[in-house]
């Protein structure tokens, strides 16, 4: 049986009231975890599920032939154009851009896929993509509606390591062509939008009831605490928290892991630095000097390499780790190499930590609220909006 123990991130609170109404209902779609990878897909486009990346800026897939094109001129290209990668190996040096079919007339758009698991882009047509979802109004799915969204055809090889069946990336970030932002111009929704991992992720300003043990149906959204979300001028595309420092629970009483001083601060000089979130690294990861310092050391398993020992009676979180009665944190070392986000945070907050928290994005306001649902016998699959 796998073990771990989580993470309770302790960051600066505040208090933020009131959704905003949006133009259009909000959208929802499922959100399935890939058993062999432990990352996630949606199932928005019409055909086959994309990778969910938490900081991609883009959408991409591999294409039918032939397929649309968008012509150079349009500004849709020009914000394609800003996005290259800043490092990344081709998969193909340029040849599936090369071989594919010239366009009928004028300058076809190329966009830049990247495959965030690997590290590795392309180049390839931007195109137009048909997808579809469930309207919601919190409680209740309403209605499927069609929509499109622009985003680059990437040839079958940057697939590579991710769940088999996804056929692309669907990104989440801040920038203009990403999945989100495409909603959220298209429909009115402004900066909101809201993930429950592994169950669904919902687009626009929609609250979130979910059927609780002891309070029956609650609505989230309006009561949970919110943290401010930072910006990194360096790296726009990441989501960064304001983590103060990092305890684990397993006692009754939290135990602070001992960081050095500001080693998880970010730079907004340099860009360094910082804790940013991630879907596509299923575990949280940190620089090697950021974990240093602990006690009660055992020898680890991999893939961890922090475990403690001791019993754990009161664990206030399903674990899911084991190693002869030691506990391992469910955070990994840094590796040199494929970084799941840009620039060099001091941490990356991945999948197995921001599971199972309702985690709701205010861009305008600029605030992340989250609940960890394991503390309240409730679960994102506690509502509605994950029967799809
Ligand atoms: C809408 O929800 C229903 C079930 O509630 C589901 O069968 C259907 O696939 C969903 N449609 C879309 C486009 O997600
Ligand atoms: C959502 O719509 C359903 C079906 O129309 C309705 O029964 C439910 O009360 C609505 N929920 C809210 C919060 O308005
Ligand atoms: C799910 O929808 C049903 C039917 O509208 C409603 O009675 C129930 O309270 C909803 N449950 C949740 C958890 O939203």
């Amino acid at each position: 049986m796998p073990y771990a123990v989580s993470l309770l991130l302790v960051v600066l609170l505040l208090q933020c009231t009131a959704a905003q109404a949006s133009q259009q209902p909000p959208l929802v779609s499922r959100i399935t975890k890939d058993a062999t990878s432990s990352l996630y897909t949606i199932s928005i486009k019409d055909d086959a599920p994309l990778l969910v990346d938490l900081a991609g800026p883009l959408v991409w897939s591999t294409c039918p032939s032939p397929h649309a094109t968008v012509p150079c001129q349009f500004d849709t290209c020009r914000a394609a154009n800003q996005q290259r990668p800043r490092r990344c190996r081709y998969v193909d040096a340029g040849a599936f851009w090369a071989g594919r079919e010239p366009p009928a007339w004028g300058c076809a758009c190329a966009a830049h896929p990247f495959n965030p698991v690997t590290g590795e882009c392309s180049t390839g047509d931007l195109t137009s993509f048909a997808m579809s979802a469930n309207t919601t109004n919190g409680t209740d799915l309403l209605y499927p509606e069609a929509f499109a969204a622009v985003g680059g055809c990437a040839p079958g090889r940057l697939l590579a390591s991710l769940p088999a069946a996804a056929t692309g990336v669907a990104g989440f970030s801040r920038d203009p062509l990403s999945l989100r932002s495409q909603l959220a111009a298209q429909r009115g929704f402004g900066g909101r939008f809201a993930l429950c991992l592994p169950a669904f992720a919902a687009f626009g300003g929609t609250p979130v009831y979910l059927g609780t043990e002891s309070r029956g149906l609650v609505e989230y959204t309006g009561s949970i605490p919110y943290a401010p979300l930072l910006a990194n001028p360096r790296n726009p595309s990441g989501y960064y928290i304001p983590v103060k420092g990092i305890s684990m629970s397993w006692h009754g009483v939290d135990v602070a892991a001992s960081l050095p001083n500001g080693a998880l601060d970010l730079d907004g000089r340099t860009g360094r630095g910082g804790v940013v979130l991630s879907t596509v690294t299923p575990y949280t990861i940190m620089r090697p000097e950021v974990r240093r310092g602990n006690n009660k050391r055992v020898p680890a398993v991999k893939p961890f390499q922090l475990c403690y020992n001791g019993a754990f009676p009161l664990l206030k979180r399903p674990v899911s780790y084991d190693v002869d009665g030691a506990m391992c944190v469910g955070i990994l070392e840094m590796e040199p190499g494929a970084m799941p986000v840009d620039g060099e945070p001091a941490a990356v907050i991945g999948g197995k930590t921001i599971e199972n928290n309702l985690l709701v994005f205010d861009l305008e306001k600029g605030v992340l609220g989250f609940s960890l649902l394991d503390f309240q016998s409730t679960s994102c699959y506690s509502s509605n909006l994950s029967r799809l």
